[in-house]
């Protein structure tokens, strides 16, 4: 059994979303192991997204990802990574597929609901990050 990291983001907290995109990875077969709603600060953030520094949008999505709780979450499962990344779709919404969560709950690429780790090392690192050691 593998664990990643997902987060239901501000975009989606603000619409009461939390427990309709809980129920999706549920419904896959996860198990919800840890969930909190948290505020990132501004510095969690950009290591978060530190990967996007030099791109145009970084402040923006920093602004976008800080403007409110996100609902942190450990979720374990088979191939847990490969498999939330196939349920939460393609980055743009408007590339995700029907079924995905991103598909049926998002339209703006900004605000795409739901981030989940895209591999195992990122997912330690950011279980670590959103939940501390152990
Ligand atoms: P990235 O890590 O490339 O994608 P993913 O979240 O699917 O792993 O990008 C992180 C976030 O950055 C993405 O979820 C939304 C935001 N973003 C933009 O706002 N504009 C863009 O053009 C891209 C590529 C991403």
């Amino acid at each position: 059994m593998e664990k990643t990291f997902v987060m239901v983001k501000p975009d989606g907290v603000k619409r009461g979303l939390i427990g309709a995109i809980v129920a999706r990875f549920e419904n896959k077969g996860f198990t919800l192991v840890k969930g909190e709603l948290m505020q990132l600060s501004r510095e969690k953030a950009e290591v978060h997204y530190g990967h996007l520094r030099a791109k145009p949008f970084f402040g923006e999505l920093v602004d976008f990802i800080t403007s409110g709780p996100v609902f942190a979450m450990v979720l374990e499962g088979k191939d847990a990574i490969k498999n939330s990344r196939l349920l939460i779709g393609a980055t743009n919404p408007s590339e995700a597929g029907a079924g995905t969560i991103r598909g049926d709950f998002a339209l703006d690429v900004e605000a795409n609901i739901v981030h989940g780790s895209d591999s195992a090392e990122n997912a330690e690192i950011e279980i670590e990050r959103f939940f501390g050691k152990g």
